[in-house]
């Protein structure tokens, strides 16, 4: 099967992802994401929207510079300098696309833009031409298309692809379609449209109703061709269309759907934790094809079916994802030779020095916790292998904490290996121990949100605290693990002042700061 059956899978985790609330990524960690992305295969990645911080227009660059395989694109509204700054951040990736954007819809019109449906016509075609001029792929976006006069729009896409564009994006912006309705939407503009050949149709939609991959697939059986979406489903409000559902529904169901993508369906599971870990986004047990549970069974009968023969109730298997069914454990007594084996496994190809740091960590846990699991593996190995630079490290924490005393903690932090000592009380042991990091550091950081993750189950269980600290008005996610919660909590509050540190120190050096 080939031709008009390929769907295109557009991945805009680190665009529209990055605006669900909260979320912030450095350049290090968009750099990781859209390599991972690039390792499962997706077709084009939207890095980012360059014109919106110098942080943005810095990653989106990186990856254009660096991540090789799929198309790289950019945001832009349909405005002459938005369109010069997003070609400037991708001219040097192998296969480049602009991405501009204008709303449709009359709602749009009056209330946002101020203009007639003429000079939005006129617009969005002349953003076209001019993007041509840099580029010869071209995506344009006509915003909130489901709510837009059919007529109206048609003429839209007419005269875009008229004006070059390769791609026309038709999003459900405000995830107020639903699939039988955006299936015949699809196509009804199809119809309409005389140039249609020229160009492929694409669709983005949001999950407001929830109702995002059921009318991101209504759209491709009806004549679109790409497809977007974000890894887990992230965001702005509801999110958007999830990745891997999209891809795991026309896989599981390809002789219904009859359509082709081209990924490694076994990177969708880290791809996953990837972005989870890195945005901060905790993913919730029953999420499907990644959730904790999408491969577990707890009815008895459920369990008694599996073990007889799997598809009694399995529909797809947890290692075509890459989740690993066997996760045999290791302990203290396990050598270098099988944790580099392990993690041999798991996909990360570690060079010796990452290997070195993360040994010396799984031994320290390995002191603590009798039996590491995979899971508690893929947490280390993010924490210490894809961590940014530590300028403060927490070496020492002493807390005094009860029913009826005031909590009081004692810090030591190391810089350039100069150990710093402070103490503080707090109305808990955790913002007790913030406070002495502050003193030390002279950075103050305000905690606007606060997660608390067992990465595997027991009472030796890591916890994976994930924490949103706002710094000098800006947010930071913060990350620690460890065996004991208090001290992943201080961690994750020191890993954000690392990031803040850092970014400073990038700015000065003119690298171009974080989103
Ligand atoms: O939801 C939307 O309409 C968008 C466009 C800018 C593509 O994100
Ligand atoms: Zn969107």
């Amino acid at each position: 099967m080939s031709g008009n059956n390929r769907v295109y899978l557009f991945d805009t985790t680190l665009r529209d992802g990055e605006q669900s609330p909260g979320v912030s990524l450095n350049v290090e960690e968009k750099l990781e994401i859209a390599q991972q992305l690039s390792r499962l295969g997706v077709d084009v990645i939207e890095a980012g929207f360059p014109i919106a911080s110098p942080g943005d227009f810095a990653a989106v660059k990186r990856i254009a510079g660096t991540v090789k395989g799929p198309v790289i694109t950019g945001l832009c509204r349909a405005k002459k300098s938005d369109i010069d700054r997003t070609w400037e951040a991708i001219k040097e990736a192998e296969s480049p696309r602009i991405h501009t954007f204008l709303a449709t819809s009359d709602i749009h019109l009056k209330y946002k833009l101020q203009k007639s449906r003429e000079e939005v016509l006129f617009q969005a075609a002349e953003a076209v031409k001019y993007a041509k001029k840099y580029c010869s792929d071209v995506e344009f976006s006509a915003e909130d298309a489901s709510r837009s006069d059919l007529d109206f729009l048609a003429q839209v896409v007419e005269s875009v692809i008229d004006a070059g564009a390769t791609v026309v994006n038709l999003p459900d912006t405000v995830g107020y379609a639903v699939p039988d309705e955006f299936g015949h939407f699809i196509k009804e503009i199809m119809s309409r449209v005389p140039n249609m050949d020229k160009a492929i149709i694409s669709v983005h939609c949001h999950d407001d109703l929830g109702m995002a991959v059921a009318n991101s697939i209504a759209g491709l059986l009806n004549g679109a061709r790409q497809v977007e979406c974000a890894v887990n489903g992230i965001g702005e409000r509801a999110g958007n269309a999830s990745l891997e559902e999209i891809i795991m529904a026309l896989y599981t169901r390809q002789s219904f759907y009859e359509k082709e993508i081209n990924v490694k369906y076994d990177e969708i599971y880290r791809t996953s934790r990837l972005v989870s870990t890195l945005t901060g986004m905790m993913i919730q047990p029953n999420k499907a094809i990644v959730g904790k549970n999408a491969f577990s069974h707890e009815a008895g009968i459920h369990q008694d079916g599996v073990l007889k023969e799997r598809s009694t109730y399995e529909i797809m298997s947890p290692e075509l994802v890459g989740v690993s069914r066997s996760n045999l454990v290791l302990g203290k007594h396990s050598g270098r030779h099988a944790f580099k084996e392990r993690m041999h496994e798991l996909g990360y190809e570690l060079s010796v020095e990452e290997l070195d740091k993360a040994f010396i960590s799984f031994k320290d846990i390995a002191d603590k916790k009798k039996e590491i699991t995979n899971e508690d593996l893929e947490a280390l190995v993010k924490d210490k292998v894809l961590a940014i630079p530590e300028r403060f490290s927490l070496t020492y924490l002493h807390i005094s904490s009860g029913t009826s005393i005031v909590p009081t903690a004692t810090v030591k932090l190391a810089i350039e290996g100069i150990a710093f000592e402070s103490a503080a009380t707090g109305d808990g042991p955790v913002a007790a121990a913030c406070r002495a990091v502050d003193k030390i550091t002279d950075i103050y950081g305000k905690m606007h949100d606060y997660k608390l993750n067992a990465v595997t189950s027991g009472k030796d269980a890591l916890g994976e605290v994930v924490s949103h600290i706002e710094i000098d008005g800006k947010m930071y996610n913060g990350r620690g693990l460890s065996t004991d919660i208090i001290e992943a909590s201080v961690k994750s509050y020191v890993n954000a002042i690392n990031k803040y540190y850092y970014e400073k120190q990038r700015n000065r050096e003119g690298f171009g700061s974080n989103h």
